[in-house]
């Protein structure tokens, strides 16, 4: 299908933290750009940075943190845009907001990354798993505060039994799909 005719997609990668997301999204969107296809990443540290620069990690602000990434991502969409996003997003009702935002112009493809959380605590790459457990962080996705796991995602991968290059060509295989 020519860039033209093809509908836009966004594919939500959402899961604790260390489940692996920016990993994912990275070797995504590498294969997706070498095959000429740009992408527009909405990676949510770099959104907090840039967009959500004054938001807290309360619900009502990741909720809003989410909101906004739908936004953009369905403005994306709209023109047959490519949009890889990388968030926790812990909270369903969050996450089927931004996917009615991108529905109403494209596709949506919610990709749950179940890795468990002893293997991303283990993983701990940023170390904030042992602030949040020494207190120096007192509310943290999966430790003190919830994530509740997506009732309907178009795929789930768990990280710690499945390859790199396996998750990437799945979540590409579902992209390809249309
Ligand atoms: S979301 O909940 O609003 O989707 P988002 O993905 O943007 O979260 O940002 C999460 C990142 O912020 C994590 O990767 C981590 O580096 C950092 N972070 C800092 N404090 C917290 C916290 N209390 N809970 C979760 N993540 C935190």
């Amino acid at each position: 299908m020519t860039a033209a005719a093809r509908p836009g997609v966004t594919v939500f990668l959402t899961g604790l933290s260390g489940a692996g997301k920016s990993t994912i999204a990275d070797a995504l969107v590498a294969g997706l750009e070498a095959d000429g296809r740009p992408v527009t990443v909405l990676d949510g540290d770099v959104v907090r940075t840039h967009l959500s620069s004054e938001l807290s990690f309360s619900k009502e602000h990741r909720d809003l943190n989410i909101r906004r990434i739908g936004w953009v991502a369905g403005e994306v969409v709209k023109h047959g845009g490519t949009v890889v996003v990388a968030a926790i997003a812990p909270y369903e009702a969050a996450r089927e907001e931004a996917r009615k935002l991108v529905e109403e112009n494209g596709r949506f493809v919610l990709v749950h990354l179940s890795t468990p959380l002893e293997v991303c605590e283990d993983r701990d790459v940023k170390g904030l798993y042992a602030k949040a457990r020494s207190g120096e962080i007192p509310v943290f996705t999966g430790v003190s505060d919830p994530y509740e796991p997506p009732a309907r995602a178009e795929l789930t991968i768990d990280t710690s039994v499945t390859p790199l290059a396996e998750s990437v060509a799945r979540i590409r295989a579902e992209i390809d799909r249309a």
